[in-house]
């Protein structure tokens, strides 16, 4: 999945440390591209910043250190770096004349890719981080300030999560109800068409203790949904208390048990990794949510099977049909790419053919496009252009119908809502549905944090529009409600 241009939420920084003395304070403003995983990062990035007395700014203009955050996944998602570069040299140019400081960072994905590169092309960039070495980021922003120019893209021995500091549950406060929490990150998986395994390195799972805390600490803050993040989440493993080996599945249980977490989400899941305890979860598991991104990039085997992907489209479909015999109403998710090299138009209609099987209530589908250094751009029979616009185009209208039709289905049911955040609207409110859909009420309905029975009256485009309800006794709340 991939969430361009989220704009980053820096956590409410607090001016120098207990004890020491009064600092004035910098400030930071971080952007985020691509996805989920880097939202988190920044996050993160912002609170280790926060101890060196960086403030959060809204907005680069004022901003002593600015930080773009960026995804390589597609060309055009790598592009958008350079031309925000472009922009910020101005900024910088201009701070600079009024004799004040502007730092520029560029952290994530395209950081780890291109490393050295961009410091050749881009004079305006001061520090370059990789993501296996954020915890060094205060030191790399210290020498930097010092003047020096730092690349700092090798990968670390010693663990960033150990070294980062803790999320302080008065900063979490603040940020929300929701939040995401890495436990796996980077991928061994190698498809053809991919970066990631070599922008995130190979896969490595948190320990359960490391992540247990965390989570701890993010309810005590408020947080009520927590979305557990991992190019490959449900291949993660570790021990348990006991010594035992314990798979997601078994995960979920554990963090379901801290006080406060209602609901619990996971993204994103290869088809390889999904094992029966994980499936079981969904039906077990109240505070689960009955959605699933489960990607499956294409329906035939003979593209399948050049993307790497280890798996044929029965046996997808199969997976499908095992997960719904467990748990009939869960929302199925997934990502699509047309126009990998050598695909027909019968191999695309294999992929029209899956999507309809399947039928998706949510999904994101995208364009082939050519990564430096991965195997699927060396491929013959390149797809031109032109044909990967419209098969996208055809895709994208089947799955709009999909997940329209999915929204459509849900008017007249009472659901449970997560109350979220004001709505646009004087007096309203907006939450998300178990299905991951924004949902917009009369703020009677229930306070932030809360969560509610909402009655669905009619499905716009992007939203839902409920009335306050009663409570439900019918199967379509897709979640329990715990100590509301
Ligand atoms: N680990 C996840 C995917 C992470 S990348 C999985 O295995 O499913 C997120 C999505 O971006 C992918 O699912 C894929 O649909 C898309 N994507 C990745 N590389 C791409 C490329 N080179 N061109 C177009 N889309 C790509
Ligand atoms: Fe990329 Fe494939 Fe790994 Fe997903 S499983 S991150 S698509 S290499
Ligand atoms: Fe992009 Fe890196 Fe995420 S390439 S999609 S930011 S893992």
């Amino acid at each position: 999945m991939d969430l361009n241009e989220l704009p980053a939420a820096p956590a409410r920084g607090e001016v120098g440390q207990a004890g020491a003395a009064p600092r004035a304070a910098r400030k930071v403003f971080i952007k985020t591209y691509g996805c989920q995983m880097n939202v988190y990062d920044s996050q993160r990035m912002a609170d280790a910043l926060a101890e060196s007395g960086y403030v959060p700014s809204e907005t680069p203009d004022d901003a002593d250190l600015v930080l773009l955050n960026t995804c390589h996944i597609r060309e055009k998602a790598a592009e958008k770096v350079y031309s925000e570069l472009g922009r910020i040299r101005r900024l910088k140019t201009e701070r600079q004349r009024a004799g004040k400081e502007m730092l520029v960072g560029v952290a994530g994905c395209v950081a780890q890719a291109e490393g050295q590169e961009i410091v050749r092309r881009s004079p305006v960039v001061d520090l370059v981080i990789g993501p296996q070495t954020y915890h060094r980021l205060p030191d790399v922003v210290a020498r930097a300030r010092g003047g020096a120019r730092v690349v700092e893209t090798e990968y670390a021995i010693e663990d960033k999560f150990e070294h980062l500091p803790q999320p302080r549950p008065d900063r979490v406060a603040g940020r929300g109800v929701t939040a995401f929490l890495t436990v796996q990150e980077g991928c061994d998986k190698f498809c053809t068409f991919c970066v990631v395994p070599y922008t995130r390195g190979s896969d490595v799972s948190r320990p359960v203790a490391q992540i247990v805390a965390e989570a701890a600490r993010l309810a005590e803050g408020g947080v009520r949904e927590l979305t557990l993040l991992g190019q490959n989440v449900n291949a993660w493993h570790g021990e348990g208390p006991d010594g035992s080996e314990w798979g997601l599945g078994r995960l979920l249980f554990r963090l379901a048990e801290i006080p406060g977490l209602a609901r619990l989400r996971y993204t994103t899941s290869h088809p390889r990794d999904m094992d029966d305890a994980l499936i079981a979860a969904h039906r077990d598991l109240p505070a689960l949510m009955p959605y699933l991104h489960l990607p499956v990039q294409a329906g035939s085997d003979r593209v399948l099977k050049a993307m790497n992907r280890r798996h044929t489209a029965a046996d997808y479909l199969r997976l499908i049909d095992r997960i719904r015999a467990t748990r009939a109403d869960i929302a199925m998710s997934g990502d699509f790419i047309v126009g990998f090299p050598g695909e027909t138009e019968a191999d695309f209609a294999a992929t029209m053919e899956i999507v309809r099987r399947v039928n998706y209530a949510q999904a994101f589908s995208f364009k082939y496009s050519p990564r430096p250094g991965t195997p699927g751009a060396d491929l013959p029979d390149q797809v031109p252009e032109p044909v990967k616009d419209e098969r996208l185009q055809r895709l994208q209208r089947l799955l709009q119908e999909q997940q329209r039709a999915f929204a459509v289905a849900l008017v007249g049911r009472t659901i449970d809502l997560l109350v979220e955040k004001p709505g646009r609207e004087a007096g309203q409110v907006v939450g998300r549905s178990p299905w991951l859909q924004p949902v917009i009420v009369d703020e009677k309905a229930g306070r932030i944090g809360d969560i509610v029975p909402v009655r669905i009256m009619s499905a716009g485009t992007h939203s839902l529009f409920a009335e306050p309800a009663p409570p439900a006794t019918d199967q379509a709340r897709g979640g329990a409600r715990r100590d509301d």
